[in-house]
């Protein structure tokens, strides 16, 4: 998503200015072009060679440069710009930016530019803190200008406090997010699912695997860079958790399950690349177990198929982690838990699969078409995912949030009870808060109850109504009319 965009870095007289050739050199080694423009206070912290070095462009200080390749520099760059990034920001940009003062290239740049403006900030904490500051930041905030950090840390004076630059990584994270909101997954949400899970087996013990999260984690930031909005649920890892994720961590495959049966009513793809523990113990111990006799036997219970029993209306992938007979293993995999797609990796090998930075994959289809990937990055395995998924993912179709339709079955006619298709169940409030059902027999308070099976739905009690509608039979259609999310519903027979 990066290559082929230009970022302006704009670079400010704060002390944090050297990481700023960190952030050069790691956008221009992922392909984007970057055209520094320093601030003269900034020269005095880092050499503008530095900036040349890794971006192999001279950086930017004055406006009047005549030997610069620029006709009217700050409008050339301002034009040229896909993003504007100022990092590190000081309180003088800040409030020159706010107030509309445009004294040298930078401020320039940014007044005639009508590319996003990312900003990161770095400087003493009461600089920060100062009201004039801090109001400076809520008009920018408030003219859409886009903020990352500071954070709370150590800072230059020694002080401790809000004030220090954000990382690279999470600067970068932002830029990526940024410039990949029109991407081929913009208003899209993926649920990925990420690293291993852990059982346990008394308070000290587990039963877990060597999954690292690597896989789940590039995926996400690469949905991430494709516009997606996206939900990581992630068993334990050590990775940095990626900006402008939602993340939701998880230990066990029971939590896991939970937590991917929350996420996907909105989901448009699950993209499982946890390696979810298959057994657990059947019971955990409530103290450490002690070691007794020579031997020691566990019963191990199965874990839910979290793929196999997650059902909705979104995209299916899986992973395939493969000792042997790759191919044929994945599509077995493939078929028997109804995906859309599955990526089956070959975990013998030592530079791929659990652990390592890169991966080689195959890709097999619904069809049954194997396409084998070369050994690649996590990252470029994950945008070849990727591209399948942008493809697979059927446009958005208006969907009507007002009218639900519910197609009654013996069961429910039976149990007095009304039950909720899966896809419409965010309509409605959590389980127990009461809401309201206008019938022709007057309102009715009722609350959601849990599904009894795993072939049940969200459903709630509605006796009185039943008795009033004996004639009703399994297959015939009611609708609810959503007056007003969580609260107000009117009921009809069609
Ligand atoms: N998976 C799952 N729930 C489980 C086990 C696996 O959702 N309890 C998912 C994995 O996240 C992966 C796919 O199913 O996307 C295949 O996982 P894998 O471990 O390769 O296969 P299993 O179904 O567990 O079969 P086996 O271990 O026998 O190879």
């Amino acid at each position: 998503m990066l290559e082929v965009k230009t970022i302006v870095l704009g670079v400010t007289g704060s002390i944090a200015a050297y990481k700023a050739v960190d952030i050069a050199n790691q956008l221009s080694r992922a392909g984007v072009k970057v055209d520094v423009v320093m601030t003269k206070e900034a020269t005095k912290f880092v050499a503008p060679l530095s900036f040349r070095a890794v971006t192999g462009r001279a950086a930017v200080i004055d406006m009047f440069d005549a030997s610069s390749e620029f006709n009217i520099t700050h409008i050339s760059l301002a034009g040229a710009a896909n993003i504007v990034v100022i990092a590190p920001a000081t309180a003088n940009i800040i409030a020159k930016l706010a107030t509309g003062i445009a004294d040298d290239v930078l401020s320039c740049t940014v007044l005639a530019t009508k590319a996003p403006v990312v900003i990161a900030p770095a400087m003493d904490v009461n600089m920060y803190g100062n009201p004039v500051t801090q109001e400076n930041v809520s008009k920018l905030k408030e003219r859409g200008f886009i903020f990352v950090g500071p954070r709370f840390g150590k800072l230059a004076s020694g002080k401790e406090g809000l004030g220090r630059f954000a990382n690279t990584e999470e600067i970068i994270g932002v830029i990526s997010q940024v410039l990949g909101k029109k991407g081929d997954l913009a208003n899209k949400h993926a649920v990925v699912t990420a690293g291993s899970t852990q059982e346990f087996i008394d308070p000290v013990r587990i039963i877990t695997n060597r999954s690292s999260g690597k896989m789940g984690y590039a995926l996400a930031e690469a949905a991430r860079d494709r516009g997606a909005k996206v939900t990581l649920i992630a068993g334990p890892t050590l990775l940095t958790r990626p900006v402008g994720v939602e993340v939701i961590n998880v230990c066990t495959a029971e939590e896991m399950f939970q937590a991917v049966k929350n996420a996907v009513p909105r989901a448009d793809v699950l993209i499982m690349a946890s390696a979810v523990a298959d057994y657990r113990p059947k019971s955990t111990a409530k103290e450490k177990i002690k070691k007794k006799g020579a031997g020691l036997t566990l019963e191990l219970e199965l874990t839910p198929d979290i793929l196999k029993e997650v059902s909705g209306d979104f995209i299916r992938i899986g992973f395939a982690a493969e000792s042997e007979n790759l191919v044929e293993n994945a599509t077995q995999k493939l078929q028997q838990k109804k995906l859309d797609l599955i990526v089956a990796n070959d975990i013998t090998a030592k530079d791929s699969g659990f652990g390592a930075d890169s991966n080689r994959v195959t890709i097999i289809d619904k069809d049954g078409k194997a396409k084998k990937l070369p050994l690649l990055p996590k990252r470029e395995v994950a945008e070849k995912v990727l591209d399948k998924v942008a493809k697979l993912i059927p446009p958005k179709e208006k969907r009507d949030l007002s009218r639900i339709e519910i197609t009654l079955i013996q069961s429910d006619i039976t149990g007095k009870r009304i039950s909720i298709p899966q896809n419409s169940r965010f309509l409605f409030p959590q389980y127990g808060v009461p809401f309201t059902v206008e019938t022709g027999i007057g309102d009715l308070r009722v609350h959601m109850k849990k599904p009894h099976s795993k072939y049940d739905k969200d459903h709630f009690h509605f006796s009185d109504w039943f008795k009033t509608h004996p004639e009703l039979q399994g297959g015939d259609k009611l609708i609810i009319e959503v007056i007003e999310p969580m609260k107000r519903y009117r009921l009809k027979t069609e």
